[in-house]
C-alpha cells in the first residue's frame, strides 16, 4: 500500500540518452525546519522554494495544529506566523506525520518543553521506527513518553512545565536526535549542550543562528558539542530553501549509468555535512562536475554536470563518510552495480532503521535484477557488473521508501531487462515531480508491472 491510497506500481525500461536540465525541489531536511523554527519565531517568516513533498506538508499542518499561522501563497512560497519560544498550544487532535522520521522527530523535540501534551501517530512505516533515541534525552528535560513497545508510535508526550537544560552525548550519528535535543533546549533556561561523536548535517544549527539564538560550537572530549542558550527570542526570517542534493542524486546517477547522457542539475545544496555521494561517485571515476559554484544564504550551491560514465569502478566507501551521505547508500548501491569491481559500503548500521531497512531492500531487489550483493548487520558489497551489465527483469519490493523506489527506477533506466517497483506512491514524500521530470530527462517510465 502506498502512504496515501492504493500502491502504484511503476516499470522503468532501459531508455536513450538523458539530457537537458533537472530541476529538483528545495531541500527536505532544510523545510521542514524553516516551518519549525518560523512557528518559534516572533513575527512573520516568509519561506521561497520549500519543498511541496508529503512529509514537509505533513510538518506544516503539525505547526498549525500547535498554533501558528501557516500560509501557502504561491508555489514554493510559503509564510509562517510564529507563536514566539514556549508559545505552543496544545492539539485538538492526534498529530499525524505520514512517513517522516524527521518530522515527527523534530517535532517532539520542538513541543517537549512547553506544557502541552500530544500524541503522534503515522504510517506503518514510521510506526515501525524507534522514537526511544528521542524521548530518551527528552526525558532528561522532564518531558513524559507514552508509546508502544520498543518506544514506537503513536505516543503521546507530556511536555515538562519545568524543564531543565542538559548535556547529551547523541549515542548514534542521527541529526534528527541532536536537533530534536537542540530544540527542547530552546525552551528550557539555561545551557543545554548536545554533543556528537560524528558530525552530522548541520542545518538545524546554521538555521538556529540565522534566527538569532545564541549558540557555539566547542570541542568536548567526546566529540562535537553545541553549547545553546535556552529562552531566546528567535526572530522572524526569510528564507530561500537550497535544492536538495539528496533528490539530486536521482538524475545524476541516471546520467551517470545512461549511455550517451549528459545532464544539469542547477542549484544544488553543497553543504559538506550533505554532499557525501558526489564525493564518492567522483572517486569511482564518474564525470561529475560542478560548476558555478557560490554561496546562496549561508549554504554552498552549485550546479551539477553528469555524463555517461562507462568506466566507473568499484571503491571502498570510507565509513566516516557515512553521515555526509547517508540518504544516498540505496542510490549509490545501484550506480555500485553498472561500475567494475566491488563496492564496499560499511558503518552503514542506521540504514537499517530508516523509511525500511536499507540495506536488506537494497540486497533483495539488486540481487533480484542479476547481481551479486553481500550484506551483514552494518555493510553491504555490490558486486558491480559493469555498464549496461545489470540484467534487470526483476518487481522490487519498496516496503514505503521512496528511495528505494527511485533507485529501483533509476536502475531500470540502464539494465538489460525492465525493472518494477510494487509501489512508486511514497516518492511524493520527497521528490513529487520525480515521474515527470526525469520523463521529460528521457526516462521510459510506464505505470504498471513489467
Ligand atoms: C535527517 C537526518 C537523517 C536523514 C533523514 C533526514 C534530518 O536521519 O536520514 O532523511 O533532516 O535531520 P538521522 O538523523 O536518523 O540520521
Amino acid at each position: 500500500m502506498s502512504a496515501h491510497g492504493d500502491p502504484i506500481p511503476m516499470t522503468a525500461r532501459r531508455s536513450g540518452p538523458l539530457r537537458g536540465e533537472a530541476v529538483v525541489p528545495g531541500d527536505k531536511s532544510i523545510s521542514h525546519r524553516a516551518l519549525i523554527l518560523g512557528a518559534l519565531a516572533v513575527g512573520q517568516t516568509r519561506i521561497s522554494g520549500l519543498l511541496e513533498g508529503q512529509d514537509v506538508l505533513d510538518t506544516a499542518k503539525a505547526m498549525r495544529a500547535f498554533g501558528a499561522e501557516v500560509t501557502h501563497e504561491a508555489p514554493g512560497d510559503w509564510t509562517v506566523q510564529g507563536v514566539g519560544v514556549g508559545g505552543f498550544a496544545e492539539p485538538a487532535d492526534v498529530i499525524d506525520c505520514g512517513n517522516s522520521g524527521t518530522g515527527v522527530r523534530l517535532i517532539m523535540g520542538t513541543m517537549a518543553t512547553s506544557p502541552v501534551t500530544a500524541t503522534f501517530t503515522g504510517d506503518a512505516s514510521l510506526r515501525k521506527r524507534p522514537m526511544g533515541r528521542v524521548t530518551d534525552p527528552l526525558a532528561l528535560f522532564g518531558t513524559r513518553a507514552f508509546g508502544r513497545q520498543g518506544g514506537r508510535l503513536p505516543m503521546t508526550l507530556i511536555g515538562a512545565a519545568d524543564p531543565a537544560p542538559v548535556r547529551y552525548v547523541v549515542p548514534v550519528p542521527s541529526a534528527q536526535v541532536k536537533s530534536a535535543v537542540l530544540l527542547a533546549g530552546l525552551n528550557a533556561p539555561g545551557e543545554t549542550v548536545v554533543i556528537e561523536r560524528e558530525a552530522t548535517r548541520d542545518h538545524t544549527e546554521r538555521m538556529l543562528a540565522g534566527f538569532g539564538a545564541t549558540l557555539r560550537i566547542e570541542e568536548a572530549p567526546e566529540g562535537r558539542a553545541i553549547v545553546l542558550t535556552g529562552q531566546p527570542e528567535l526572530v522572524a526570517q526569510t528564507i530561500a530553501v537550497p535544492r536538495d542534493p539528496s533528490s539530486a542524486a536521482f538524475p545524476v546517477a541516471a546520467a551517470l549509468i545512461v549511455e550517451g547522457s549528459d545532464v544539469l542539475v542547477p542549484g544544488i545544496g553543497l553543504n559538506p555535512t550533505r554532499a557525501g555521494l558526489f564525493t564518492t561517485l567522483r572517486e569511482m571515476g564518474a564525470d561529475l562536475v560542478y560548476e558555478n559554484e557560490r554561496d546562496e544564504g549561508g549554504e554552498p550551491v552549485a550546479d551539477l554536470r553528469a555524463r555517461f560514465s562507462p568506466a566507473m569502478t568499484g571503491i571502498e566507501v570510507p565509513p566516516e563518510r557515512a553521515p555526509s551521505m547517508i540518504d544516498e547508500y540505496p542510490i549509490l548501491a545501484v550506480v555500485a552495480a553498472f561500475a567494475s569491481g566491488p563496492t564496499m559500503m560499511r558503518g552503514i548500521g542506521e540504514l537499517r532503521v530508516k523509511e525500511s531497512d536499507r540495506i536488506a531492500a537494497m540486497a533483495a531487489g539488486l540481487r533480484a535484477c542479476g547481481a551479486e550483493v553481500e550484506e551483514g548487520e552494518d555493510w553491504m558489497i555490490v558486486h558491480g557488473l559493469g555498464a549496461g551489465g545489470l540484467p534487470g527483469g526483476a518487481a522490487c519490493a519498496t516496503h514505503l521508501d521512496h528511495r528505494i523506489a527511485m533507485s529501483f527506477l533509476c536502475a531500470g533506466l540502464a539494465a538489460q531487462k525492465p525493472v518494477s517497483v510494487d509501489d512508486a506512491g511514497p516518492i511524493a514524500t520527497s521528490f513529487p515531480i520525480f515521474e515527470g521530470l526525469m520523463t521529460a530527462l528521457g526516462a521510459e517510465f510506464d505505470r504498471g508491472d513489467a
